[in-house]
């Protein structure tokens, strides 16, 4: 969500006369667009604006903005920890940013000193900016992130993003056809529809929700796959389900994050799902879609988590197989109730977490070794590390690394084509293979 946003951000600013930089020492607009879901990511937005003062010592021009989560958290108090910030937004205020930088310089101009500060919610307030901008993608690329949804109402006990990101908000259906529309007629041919709860969204004036959307996308020429993510194991409904056995375009493979595999940890963390609930759904989803990819979040360390809570996050692992998924530790949020929990020793996250990834990677390099000597439609995105070698994804969103003979290189430009590519190879986290025919 954040890349998406940045890319936004990207365009607003073109419109406005801006080109991207290549590295920071060139450009004179820095933006951190930030993330608060673990300490961790927000921590590192403190060290990085440490890197970039040095920068604006030297040249007082330079315009130093956070953006994002960790904006929206800590607002004002950003600019008493970073004074030589000069913007502070949160993730609902990006639409404003042209307005922003002009009541900066005048601000400049009049020797004003002092940062501003936008961390309000009129999340539908910038949904309708995002209408009437354009999108002009900075750079040709066959893929393309929308966001449809934002905001969260329902409150897992460890997470932030309800308080930083706000309430549930979805965008009409509308609004996503067009944009859609605008990115295809540049040459996207795949979209991933992006939401914290992006299957909770529903278009009320049209009276349906994402299964009904995936249909009108999926209608239209010139877009061949269709993704979402981030998904939550309530708003799995029968629809979406069925949408997967129904739409080819849908690609085959589900971020669905359980957390825990544990009925009492899920409980505590306000799931509102248990471990039988969760399998249920992915029983029903591999009905209608065999060879469906799994991914998921697991968190290790909730306050209380047994080593048999754990160990039930294992059995639960063990039964579904996924294609590949990330774990955490648990990481304390200020102001959300876990945080005010009895915390468990670091060591013992650190060796939960350990197991947990252990048996991941198992997993994941058992699914990609099953798809050796098979051929897969491969979407080429763009030229690989290697010269002559082009990258692109499976539709199980693997990166796949494909040498490509001169003679095709210099008749044909593969990026964005989809061609049927046979796996002859399966490295850590990416396939390799030859293109067919
Ligand atoms: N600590 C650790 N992981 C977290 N996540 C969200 N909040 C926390 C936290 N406080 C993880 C969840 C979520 C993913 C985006 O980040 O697994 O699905
Ligand atoms: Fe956070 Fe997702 Fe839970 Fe919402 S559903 S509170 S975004 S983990």
């Amino acid at each position: 969500m954040n890349v998406y946003d940045s890319a936004r951000m990207g365009e607003a600013l073109a419109l406005g006369g801006y080109a991207a930089a290549q590295a920071p020492e060139e450009a004179d607009l820095i933006i951190l667009n930030t993330c608060h879901i673990r300490e961790k990511a927000a921590e590192k937005v403190y060290s990085e604006i440490g890197r970039l003062k040095k920068l604006k010592e030297k040249n007082k021009n330079i315009i130093l903005a956070v953006a994002g989560c960790v904006a929206q958290a800590e607002g004002e108090e950003m600019l008493n920890r970073a004074p030589i910030l000069d913007l502070v937004f949160g993730p609902q205020n990006f639409q404003t940013l042209p307005n922003m930088l002009d009541e900066l310089q005048t601000r400049r101009r009049q020797h004003i000193k002092g940062g501003i500060v936008q961390t309000a919610f009129p999340a539908a307030e910038k949904f309708n900016a995002l209408k009437s901008m354009p999108r002009k993608p900075l750079s040709r690329q066959p893929t393309a992130f929308i966001t449809i949804q934002e905001g969260c109402d329902k409150f897992c006990s460890f997470c932030v993003v309800p308080y930083t990101r706000g309430a549930e908000i979805s965008r009409p259906a509308d609004d996503i056809e067009r944009e859609a529309r605008a990115l295809i007629a540049k040459g996207v041919c795949e979209i991933t529809l992006l939401g914290q709860n992006v299957n909770a969204w529903y278009d009320a004036r049209a009276a349906f929700g994402l299964a009904g959307l995936l249909k009108r996308l999926a209608k239209i020429d010139g877009l061949a796959r269709l993704r979402f993510t981030t998904s939550h194991p309530r708003d799995m409904n029968d629809e979406l389900i069925a949408a997967y056995g129904e739409l080819p375009k849908l690609m085959p493979y589900l971020h669905l994050p359980v957390q825990s595999g544990s009925d009492r940890i899920l409980q505590a963390m306000n799931r509102q799902y248990t471990s039988a609930d969760y399998l249920r759904l992915i029983e029903q989803i591999r009905l209608v879609r065999p060879d469906i990819a799994l991914s998921s979040d697991f968190i290790v360390g909730f306050p209380g988590e047994s080593e048999e809570d754990f160990a039930a996050t294992l059995d639960l692992l063990r039964e579904v197989e996924y294609a590949q998924a990330y774990s955490f530790k648990y990481s304390p949020r200020p102001g959300t109730p876990a945080a005010e929990k009895e915390q468990i020793d670091d060591a013992i996250k650190t060796e939960r977490l350990y197991r947990l990834q252990a048996l991941l990677t198992k997993q994941q390099t058992a699914f990609n070794q099953a798809q050796k000597g098979k051929t897969l439609p491969v979407l080429f995105e763009k030229l690989g590390k290697k010269q002559g070698q082009m990258t692109g994804r499976s539709p199980y969103l693997q990166p796949v690394h494909v040498m490509i003979a001169e003679s095709i290189r210099n008749s044909r430009d593969l990026c964005g084509q989809i061609l049927p590519v046979h796996i002859e190879k399966c490295h850590a986290n990416s396939l390799s293979g030859a293109l067919v025919g």
